[in-house]
């Protein structure tokens, strides 16, 4: 307990609360302006459309999941979510897994590229939806959602921290290293990954993403895909959607 306090104490002196902090410098804000009009990930995207057009398609994710293609759109929205005939609460990455299962293809591995692109391709079939997760739509749903808060607000790694010590209301806006810490639902982080992340240069997933400051906070990293990971991306997806966030897929990200 007392080194749990200790590490909090230090991370608030690595805090600095003089409010006008610029996370970017002025180079890097022109090219962020320019990025907005012409996202780099666009073209990812676009690749992981001709992706799951050799799988079949929207029609064939449609059927895959039991709603028709009109219904898609929707129904993407509100990702992640319990798929009964998987049987559990999922992403729309692992659908893909295991659609392209169904056809006795070989997956694409979760964390690779070409599922980065088609994961975001079928995110983005759901842009200007409001964000539609259900968190209450099932026992299976309420229990990943309880699972999520806790890893969000379990404190773990060396310097005792949990997401919600950075991320926490009392907290955010104030300047770590630099780097003003975001309100993950005004940030809309659920809305707006998957996306183009300006300093890896490349397009990344939520989980991804998570991953990313798991590994900067000193927490154990998370596989992308474990029940963990599924469930805090229902959480912080849910906080999207109480900040009344609209998806736009491909977001763009310092
Ligand atoms: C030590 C402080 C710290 C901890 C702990 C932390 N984060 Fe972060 N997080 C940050 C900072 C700072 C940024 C913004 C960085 C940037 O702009 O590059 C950020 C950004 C993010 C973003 C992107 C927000 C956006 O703009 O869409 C997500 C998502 C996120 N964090 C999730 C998490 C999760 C989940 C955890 C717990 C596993 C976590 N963070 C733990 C400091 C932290």
């Amino acid at each position: 307990m007392k080194k749990i306090i200790v590490s909090v104490a230090l991370l608030t002196a690595t805090l600095s609360f003089a409010g006008e902090q610029f996370a970017m410098s002025d180079a890097d804000r022109a090219m962020y302006t320019e990025m907005l009009e012409n996202n780099p990930a666009e073209i990812y995207v676009e690749e992981g459309g001709e992706f799951l057009e050799e799988i079949g398609g929207e029609a064939a994710l449609a059927k895959f999941l039991d709603v028709s293609e009109d219904d898609l759109p929707k129904y993407i929205a509100g990702f992640p979510r319990y798929v009964e005939k998987l049987g559990m609460v999922i992403g729309t990455d692992q659908v893909l897994q295991a659609l392209m299962a169904s056809q006795d293809k070989k997956p694409y591995k979760l964390k690779s590229k070409d599922m980065f692109a088609m994961s975001s391709y079928v995110k983005s079939l759901a842009n200007d939806e409001k964000v539609a997760i259900d968190v209450n739509a099932n026992d299976h749903m309420k229990a990943a959602y309880k699972l999520g808060k806790e890893v969000y607000e379990t404190k773990r790694g060396g310097r005792g921290l949990a997401c919600l010590s950075c991320h926490s209301a009392d907290i955010v806006g104030s300047v770590l290293r630099t780097q003003p810490l975001p309100d993950l639902g005004k940030a809309g982080a659920g809305a707006t990954w998957p996306a183009y992340r300006m300093t890896k240069s490349s397009l990344r997933t939520l989980q991804r993403r998570f991953q990313g400051c798991m590994k900067n906070a000193l927490l154990a990293v998370l596989p992308i895909g474990s029940k963990e990971m599924v469930a805090l991306e229902v959480y912080v997806t849910d906080l999207a959607k109480k900040a009344d966030q609209t998806i736009a897929i491909p977001g763009l990200k310092r």
